[in-house]
């Protein structure tokens, strides 16, 4: 049997060895922890400034009781956490960031296999990134949901009802004083939003790649039985290490696919786009943007806000991920789990107790809802847009843009009485993309134009080279790549050019003639850079487009090896 990699850290009976155990004694520990067990990391984002991460405490108590009775050795470490809510200028200007100090912590310790507690939108995908950087055996256990909103009665959902409330405060339909009520029945457990936002879509694409066990996607937070799937993930993980079962032998293309397929029939959020693609790139799988299109002809099944009705409180208890999972069983490809046994295990029996939430694959809730790739001269590399949040009749339309210049001159314009748009008017941003904002911000879904709201519109088409909260809706097309400041297209665009937009036949044209462009192209300069130091220069620096993940150019692939300088 090969040593176990943390037998370089704790099996050495020298000078090494006596310092790495010693200190560790320190908390207390006897010697027969160090007696050659696993030791398990459990790599913690709680933080109290990522609120929906603050579960994560009792899960890792949960996660260690599962550990020791497998006879191995739990070690809870700390790294830093994105409170998506909480971060400017975006959190996802540190997924990247918090993949490196994922990859470089579990990499520098002496730990044999990590169970991965997040939750909050960046923190699943930066968690995964790091740790199939090193791939070493890998589990996640997420926060999982916050209970249903509630307001009047009714139930609400994080971030969506945010929009709509603050679209009817706008349109004058709601006062200040309630919308102020709502904030605090909105968030009234622990967990991440309750929507099928990004976190929660995260967490139910996990489940789909195979990189939990069955259920982490949807049980509520509160959940007694998410600290029985935290105890039962401290259990496997410690047979993870005996098999030797790491990233790399569960996140293949076929796990990729799973997970595209499992996004169109939950409505998952675009973010999702980014983070398989930046993760396929950690463990070597050719994922492409127009792998995404396997999606497309996918039925939307899950009734859950932004692209429905209900919340992911009701989504668990009408049967959750293994449910859709079982819908969408002759589409699966076969791919192991970190269970060791193939994805169908997952579905197998799993029986649907609410057909308003999960609708049948033959009897969907929307057909062919999932995510489209879009492409023309305004997006030769691709952009995306998302049917089940849209309106159906603005998929196909051709129409003149209006064209904010960055985020600073939407927000001094957009509510001018003046402003010279219709319903018909595209509404073009520029500057939001990964190296533009920076950090791809979500902001792609602008506020409809206060005189259009007065006038009872609540949709119009939007095109940028941001990002979309998973909570948000409407026809909205995003992660245009190459973006502006990049120099892609979506620099050049005029106030006045006609956009032709055909979901249908995956086309996002700017009408101008070629030596128009030509012409705008020679006068265009990129805006000075935001940022002269530290992470965020280094991140604009080596950021990659959006249709390869947005992650760091340096940080793709993987590095499997121990370190091999003792520090003593
Ligand atoms: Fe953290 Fe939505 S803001 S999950």
């Amino acid at each position: 049997m090969t040593k176990r990699r943390s037998s370089h850290w704790y099996g050495k009976l020298d000078k090494d060895g006596f310092i790495h155990r010693s200190w560790m004694k320190n908390q207390g520990w006897p010697d027969h922890v160090f007696d050659g067990r696993p030791i398990i990391g459990i790599c913690n984002t709680w933080s109290e400034l990522n609120p929906c991460n603050h579960g994560l405490r009792d899960l890792a108590e949960a996660v260690k009781r599962g550990v020791w009775e497998m006879g191995a050795f739990p070690v809870e470490f700390p790294v830093s956490s994105l409170g998506e809510t909480q971060m400017k200028p975006t959190a996802m200007l540190f997924r990247n960031l918090l993949a490196m100090d994922v990859e470089e912590a579990i990499r520098a310790h002496g730990i044999d296999g990590v169970v991965l507690l997040g939750g909050c939108d960046k923190t699943t995908p930066g968690q995964l990134l790091g740790a199939a950087s090193v791939d070493i055996p890998a589990i996640v256990v997420s926060s999982g949901p916050m209970l249903n909103g509630k307001y009047r009665g009714q139930d609400i959902g994080s971030g969506t009802d945010v929009w709509k409330f603050s679209e009817e405060v706008r349109a004058g339909k709601m006062t200040l004083k309630e919308f102020m009520a709502a904030e605090s029945g909105m968030s009234r457990s622990a967990g991440v939003c309750m929507t099928m936002g990004t976190a929660s879509t995260m967490s139910s694409l996990v489940e789909a790649l195979g990189m939990c066990l069955p259920t982490n996607g949807a049980l509520p937070a509160v959940d007694a039985r998410r600290k029985a799937l935290a105890h039962m993930t401290g259990r496997r993980i410690v047979e993870m290490v005996e098999e030797d079962l790491k990233p790399s032998d569960v996140l293949t293309k076929a796990a990729f696919e799973n997970a595209i397929l499992a996004n169109a029939a939950v409505g998952g959020s675009t973010n999702a786009v980014v983070h398989l693609l930046a993760l396929a790139g950690r463990v070597g799988v050719d994922l492409t943007l127009d792998d995404f299109e396997i999606g497309s002809e996918i039925p939307l099944l899950v009734n859950c806000m932004p692209s429905g009705q209900y919340l992911m409180e009701d989504f668990c208890y009408a049967g959750g991920i293994p449910a859709v999972l079982n819908e969408l069983s002759d589409h699966l490809r076969k791919s192991q789990t970190v269970m060791g046994a193939d994805i169908s295990a997952y579905a197998e029996g799993a029986e649907v107790f609410s057909r308003d939430v999960i609708y049948a694959f033959d009897e969907p809730l929307k057909p062919a809802a999932g995510l489209r790739v879009l492409k023309g001269n305004l997006a030769p590399d691709g952009a995306i847009v998302k049917p089940s949040a849209a309106t159906d009749a603005l998929l196909e339309h051709e129409g003149p843009a209006f064209v904010f210049e960055n985020i600073e001159d939407l927000k001094a314009n957009i509510d001018r009485d003046d402003l010279p748009v219709t319903p018909e008017t595209i509404l073009v941003l520029k500057g939001c993309g990964p190296k533009g904002y920076p950090g791809m911000a979500e902001v792609g879904n602008m506020p409809i134009p206060a005189k259009l709201i007065k006038e009872g519109v609540r949709d119009m088409i939007r095109v940028s080279d941001a990002r979309m909260s998973g909570t948000a809706y409407g026809t909205v097309i995003l992660h245009v790549a190459p973006e502006a400041q990049a120099g892609g297209t979506l620099a050049l665009v005029k106030t006045g050019d006609r956009i032709r937009v055909s979901a249908s036949n995956g086309v996002l044209e700017l009408l101008v003639d070629d030596a128009e462009l030509a012409m705008r192209r020679a006068a265009w300069q990129p805006d000075p850079p935001r940022y002269s130091r530290g992470y965020a220069k280094m991140y604009v620096d080596h950021v990659t487009q959006a249709n390869t993940g947005a992650d760091l150019d340096f940080l793709v692939g993987k590095d499997t090896r121990i370190p091999d300088r003792e520090s003593h």
